[in-house]
């Protein structure tokens, strides 16, 4: 760990985050919500879809184009259809909300298409997944993003996507649900925020700069000019990845937000997502005590494949999130020093005390 960073306590670190989350006026509930799914972001691993967004977000706020205290709106029933606008409220409750509603058709009626549009940043998408199975529910998300484009298509020199995320979720009775959750770029942008931020170079084949040529900077997709993340699959794969990229614009957004990407966002803060999710209740479909077996099954048969050199384990979607959940939640959550100090920054915007931030952090101050 390097000395910029600063591992806090999840005590603290929860004191911290709700201290700033006050600032954007939102009821207890919603800093509740909003405080305990970027830290659960942070716990699973996924620094970049946790408390370092929150600047963005006091940035979006100020500017008028995230709006607290808004809750779910229902713009069509159709019974196991459901089509809901977001108003551009914290995706930290509307996610939830919008999940909520789809569960409780699914349980009703066997399955529920949730069509969201105009949801403010839904963060990891992983979340969704898991308050899904959780129920007992089977669930796939397609989300695109009305931002600033920032993935090139395969072959493409400039950038025309966000890094739509895709995600599937299956529960498995007495056992972890397997949470497959990723971002259909390379890697996600907020990996490069937090790479350039630690000063670090990211790995070769991630990133085109402004004249679309490869590049190892970070800084081409944080500051202008700007460049591309590239589609994941590499050369060779590529078209794969800017496919499912696609379907994500195609179903999150043209379907279910009404909205996509070429929409010109980039003068914005704001971070708009559209979720298309169908939610399927195995019990309606199938003999959920088969299907489970069967999948365990299969899972322990991936599972028993030889490691292959240069690995450590062959593991199954959602693994690496519970151990790094579990490692992290007993030994903190490491944060960059300039990660914090933006987040300080962004707490004096929202007219909080940032040192009162820093203490409640353990962080001095
Ligand atoms: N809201 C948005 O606009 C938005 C946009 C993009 C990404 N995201 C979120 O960003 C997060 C990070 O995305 P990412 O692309 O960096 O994720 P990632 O590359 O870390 O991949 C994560 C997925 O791969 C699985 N995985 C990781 N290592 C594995 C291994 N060795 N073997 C088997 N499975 C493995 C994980 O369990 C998880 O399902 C996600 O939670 C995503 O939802 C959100």
């Amino acid at each position: 760990m390097s000395d910029n960073t600063h591992v806090i306590p999840l005590e603290r670190l929860n004191h911290a985050i709700r201290l700033l989350v006050r600032g954007f006026g939102s009821s207890e509930g919603e800093v509740e919500a909003v405080a305990s799914n970027l830290i659960d972001a942070n716990l699973t691993g996924h620094d970049s879809h946790g408390i370092g967004m929150l600047p963005r977000y006091a940035a979006a706020f100020l500017e008028g184009g995230l709006k607290p205290n808004t809750h779910v709106k229902v713009q069509l029933d159709a019974g196991a259809m459901l089509r809901l606008d977001g108003d551009a409220g914290f995706g930290q409750v509307i996610g939830h909300e919008a999940m909520a509603l789809g569960i409780e058709r699914a349980k009703a009626h066997g399955s529920c298409i949730v069509a969201l549009g105009n949801s403010h940043h839904l963060g990891r998408i992983g979340a969704w997944a898991e308050q899904a199975a959780a129920a007992g529910l089977v669930s796939m998300h397609f989300v695109n993003v009305i931002s600033r484009a920032i993935v090139a298509p395969h072959g493409g020199a400039d950038a025309r996507f966000g890094t739509n995320p895709f995600c599937a979720g299956v529960p498995m009775t007495g056992r972890d649900p397997v949470i497959l959750d990723f971002a259909t770029s390379v890697i996600a942008q907020g990996k490069t925020r937090v790479a350039m931020n630690k000063g670090e170079l990211v790995a070769p084949e991630c990133l085109l700069d402004n004249t679309g040529r490869p590049t190892c900077e970070p800084r081409y997709t944080v500051v202008p000019p700007f460049g591309a993340l590239l589609p994941f699959g590499g050369a060779l794969g590529g078209h794969k990845g800017s496919g499912l990229a696609f379907m994500c614009e195609l179903l999150g957004g043209a379907l279910a937000a009404g909205a996509t990407q070429r929409s010109d966002e980039s003068s914005k803060k704001r971070v708009l997502n559209g979720m298309f999710s169908v939610l399927v209740d195995p019990d309606a479909l199938t003999d959920r005590a088969a299907f489970e077996a069967e999948a365990l099954a299969f899972t322990d048969w991936v599972k028993a494949s030889p490691v292959r050199e240069g690995f450590d384990d062959v593991l199954i979607a959602g693994e690496p999130e519970r151990a790094r959940r579990a490692q992290r939640t007993a030994q903190g959550v490491p944060v960059d020093a300039t990660t914090w100090r933006e987040i300080t920054e962004a707490a004096a915007s929202l007219g909080v005390d940032p040192a009162e931030v820093n203490r409640a952090a353990g962080l001095g101050g």
